[in-house]
């Protein structure tokens, strides 16, 4: 794990969180890795295992360990990342402060995160993974209502960053200010029998407003949207950001991680492959036939029969309507959205902290197809997104190649329907 210092200067760590008795904690980044030197860059979780078999160098809410052992078949990070993570991170160490890896050293957060929405299904365990990072200061809580509770009750966790809870409009100012990363959870869940759009209504002008807050306090953040129908949010948000003069598109996300997520955990099901080796690119949108998994990309390579492209594609792109159902009336998912969100931005602060190598699916203003939002494989680095990465839509099967004409009517009428709520609005203010 890399760690910043006060200094500026950076530190590898391993953490173990103090209360796991004698045994294991994964913590880590998440995000991706991409093959240094190959045009194609592969989505990876990273990470380590720890084990506390070690006697203890420091305290600092994490436990920071002498050396470390990584189990990567029981983490969710993989071999090959994990060694990737380690040799990139040694490197730097040694480089910025001539020290030796294995040696360690207090882990030091410096990003302030804020999460609006914070009370909800999504916002509490989104929260509480935010607050185990050990890259994370400052985590603010912000809802229209709930919030105090959530706060207190997180802030009792031994890890190094601050709780504060924001509540109701007149808070929000405060809550954004100086952030480097919002994450906008905030909104209302499908009930079976509903289309992610038939959202739009409520979830349209919540966003709206959140995103405008952000443009008045701390314009220069990662905007990550998880707020349904995000196919349509995302555009909404990129024009209240021009309205006020500050969209910068490498810095807008549309949270699609638990579309990969959902991904490579049925296929390595289905394939009875290693899950935390399974790398499957999800590109197009967030919602029905727009969410496309490349299957024929998936990593490391695997065949699929065309019926089990068929079989796979389709579970997939209703995986979200599986859980509504599952949950009959009682929401949609909210755990493993908060695993895969709490993933990107854990690979948006390693981005931000300097990574070169850190890569993940999301949807953004695009120019790969002729839709002006697509969600794609993306490089991040400090300033947001440093590259589209356009091989994964080279050299598609002809299943894949249909599909993709295929979304692109829906989800072109979504962005449309976006774009004219916000300009209208704005015409109206
Ligand atoms: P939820 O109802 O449990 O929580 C939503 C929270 O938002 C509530 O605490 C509510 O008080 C808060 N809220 C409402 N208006 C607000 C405002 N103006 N400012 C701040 N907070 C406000 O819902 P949930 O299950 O957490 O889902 C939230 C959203 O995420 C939904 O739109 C859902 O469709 C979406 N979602 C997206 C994905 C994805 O992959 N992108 C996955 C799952 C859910
Ligand atoms: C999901 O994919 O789980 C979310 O978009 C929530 C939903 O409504 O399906």
């Amino acid at each position: 794990m890399l760690m910043k210092h006060t200094s500026g200067r950076f530190c590898v760590s391993q953490v173990e969180m103090a209360a796991a008795p004698a045994a294991t904690f994964a913590i880590g980044s998440t995000g991706s890795l991409g093959q240094r030197g190959s045009s194609l860059p592969q989505s990876r979780s990273f990470g380590l295992k720890f084990n506390s078999q070690n006697p203890l160098k420091s305290f600092c809410g994490l436990k920071a360990m002498s050396s470390v052992r990584c189990e990567s078949e029981l983490s969710f990070l993989g071999n090959k990342s994990a060694s990737a993570l380690r040799a990139s991170f040694a490197s730097k160490a040694q480089k910025e402060k001539g020290q030796n890896f294995n040696y360690q050293l207090q882990p030091q957060a410096s990003y302030k995160v804020a999460v609006l929405g914070a009370a909800g299904g999504i916002g509490q365990p989104l929260a509480l993974l935010i607050k185990m990072s050990p890259l994370v200061s400052d985590l603010h809580l912000y809802d229209i209502a709930n919030v105090k509770g959530v706060a207190a009750d997180i802030s009792h966790c031994n890890t190094p960053s601050q709780v504060k809870d924001f509540t109701g409009a007149s808070e929000l100012a405060k809550c954004l200010n100086g952030v480097d990363v919002v994450v906008i959870p905030a909104g209302v869940p499908r009930k079976p029998g509903m289309t992610r759009d038939d959202l739009f209504n409520i979830n349209a002008g919540i966003v709206r407003d959140l995103v405008s807050a952000v443009a008045d306090n701390c314009p220069g953040a990662f905007i990550q949207i998880i707020s349904n129908p995000v196919n349509s949010t995302v555009p909404i948000a990129a024009e209240v950001l021009k309205q006020k003069g500050v969209y910068d598109p490498k810095k807008l996300f549309g949270v699609t991680t638990l579309d990969v997520v959902r991904a490579n955990t049925f296929v390595a099901q289905k394939k009875n492959l290693k899950l935390i080796d399974v790398d499957v690119p999800v590109v197009g949108g967030h919602a029905g036939i727009t969410i496309l998994p490349l299957l024929s990309k998936t990593r490391p390579s695997a065949s699929f029969t065309d019926e089990v492209v068929e079989e796979l594609t389709v579970r997939i792109q209703n995986a979200g309507t599986e859980v509504v159902e599952a949950k009959a009336g009682a929401g949609s998912a909210t755990l493993s959205m908060a695993y895969a969100a709490a993933r990107f931005v854990e690979s948006s602060l390693r981005a931000l902290d300097g990574d070169g190598d850190v890569y993940e699916c999301s949807y953004v203003q695009s120019d790969l197809t002729d839709l002006p939002f697509f969600a794609s494989r993306v490089k991040l680095g400090k300033k947001g997104i440093e590259a589209l990465i356009p091989s994964d839509l080279q050299g598609l099967t002809d299943y894949e190649q249909k599909a993709l004409e295929a979304l692109k009517p829906e989800l072109k009428a979504s962005i449309e329907k976006g774009i004219a709520f916000a300009q209208k609005q704005a015409v109206a203010a």
